[in-house]
């Protein structure tokens, strides 16, 4: 099954929870950390329940994904965005798909579409998930599952390493939580351009 197809099916899936139609724990964490007003950026937004929650904050957000009806932009290319566009940069569980090289620039890219004084607030899967065991490993805390879908795991201090040295970090922990997943643990990370 190609990716698209993939997540075509999880969307669907997704769309018959009751979860996906309110925003996310980390998405009303983060909000305490936006500038008051201003352009967020949201990225592998999947059905896009934090976007809307921006919007109804009064936010102008631009919402993405692999995925129509959000604008399509593939995370594997270079972000179709102008440098310093945007005050908030946000992905929730978005940002796991990439070998280590990809991911890397990929934080580099988001730190030059913030504007100065903007924040990139992103939620990761940990290094110690249940699912890890039962996935193929590719590279260090990168995995393949059975549907053939590649997936990277983090922890605060590798996620420290993978971002460009310039951003200033704000919040960087492993209480992230979501309403699906229960207890499980993720990292947080808020950090400022
Ligand atoms: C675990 S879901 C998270 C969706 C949403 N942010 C949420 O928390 O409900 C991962 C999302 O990443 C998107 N995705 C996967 N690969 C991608 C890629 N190469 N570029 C952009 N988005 C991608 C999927 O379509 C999916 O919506």
């Amino acid at each position: 099954m190609n990716q698209t197809d993939y997540w075509q099916k999880v969307h669907l899936k997704y769309s018959q929870q009751d979860w996906s139609k309110q925003p996310n724990i980390f998405a009303t964490d983060a909000v305490t950390y936006f500038p008051k007003t201003g352009k967020i950026l949201d990225l592998a937004a999947g059905l896009g329940q934090d976007s809307k929650y921006f919007s109804s904050l009064g936010y102008n957000v631009t919402t993405t994904d692999l995925i129509s009806p959000s604008q399509v932009v593939d995370l594997n290319n270079p972000l179709p965005f102008s440098n310093n566009s945007f005050d908030i940069v946000y992905s929730h569980l978005g940002l796991h798909y990439f070998s280590q090289d990809r991911t890397k620039q990929l934080f580099e890219e988001i730190y030059n579409t913030l504007k100065v004084g903007g924040v990139f607030c992103s939620i990761f899967n940990l290094v110690t998930d249940p699912e890890i065991p039962e996935l193929t490993k590719i590279d260090t805390d990168y995995y393949q599952t059975a549907e053939g879908i590649n997936k990277r795991f983090f922890s605060p201090e590798s996620l420290k390493q993978m971002l460009p040295k310039e951003f200033k970090i704000l919040l960087l922990d492993n209480n992230g939580k979501t309403i699906k997943d229960g207890d499980g643990r993720l990292v947080r990370l808020v950090c400022q351009k």
